[in-house]
């Protein structure tokens, strides 16, 4: 099954109640929060404190994706706050596997994220560990920005690795999916889909969803 994931990155901050209600009535599956702290990335958005002012505004499943250089000084809050997933990234260096064990540990699922330029090798030793591997198909830091066309194949060597070894991981992908680049995620493997301006932007939320997951 596809799960679509709408970024709140492209939603109205001043108005983000209503826009993760929006979302979640267009037939949203989670709502993927971008938490970027101005270290491991340039910005400065989203911390614990906001996503428990959202949580009582929507039920769907709340994934938190952390863009940070200290990821463990945010778990245990986002959770605490309502956060149903979080994901680390490979990047953020650290003991991963302590995180990862973390996340799973305080009852949520755990994610590994890994940026476009890092082999995607280097995410197999943790996939007995994660619920889901997100792989960014733009540097982060940004929503709008263009789909790198090498996260297809990515995603694919991925999706290999994950069946060969008989494994339920999901594959997220994130960073300019829009109808077309969706479709080459999905023939890829990619089976969560994550869009900020595609769904924020479109006039049609529910119809945007559905194009998503090939349904239109
Ligand atoms: C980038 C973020 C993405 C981004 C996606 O660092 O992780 O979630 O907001 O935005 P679009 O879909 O506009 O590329
Ligand atoms: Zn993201």
């Amino acid at each position: 099954m596809i799960k679509i994931a709408p970024s709140l990155l492209a939603a109205d901050f001043a108005r983000l109640g209503d826009d993760v209600r929006r979302a979640e009535q267009a037939g949203a599956d989670m709502m993927h929060i971008d938490v970027m702290d101005g270290n491991f990335v340039k910005p400065i958005t989203i911390g614990a404190q906001m996503v428990a002012a959202l949580r009582p505004h929507c039920a769907a499943f709340f994934d938190v994706h952390l863009m940070v250089a200290h990821p463990e000084y945010q778990i245990a809050d986002m959770i605490k706050s309502g956060a149903d997933g979080v994901t680390i990234h490979l990047e953020s260096g650290g003991d991963t596997a302590g995180m990862l064990r973390t996340i799973r540990e305080l009852g949520a699922q755990s994610a590994l994220s890994i940026n476009p330029d890092t082999p995607i090798e280097r995410v197999y030793p943790y996939l007995e560990q994660v619920g889901m591997v997100l792989i960014m198909s733009v540097y982060p830091g940004f929503g709008g920005q263009a789909y790198l066309p090498g996260s297809t194949q990515r995603i694919a060597q991925l999706h290999g690795e994950i069946v060969r070894r008989g494994l339920l991981v999901d594959i997220q992908v994130d960073g300019g999916i829009n109808g077309q680049t969706a479709a080459l995620a999905r023939k890829a493997g990619a089976n969560v889909l994550v869009a900020g301006s595609y769904v924020f932007g479109a006039e049609d939320m529910a119809a945007a969803i559905r194009t998503l997951r090939a349904e239109a």
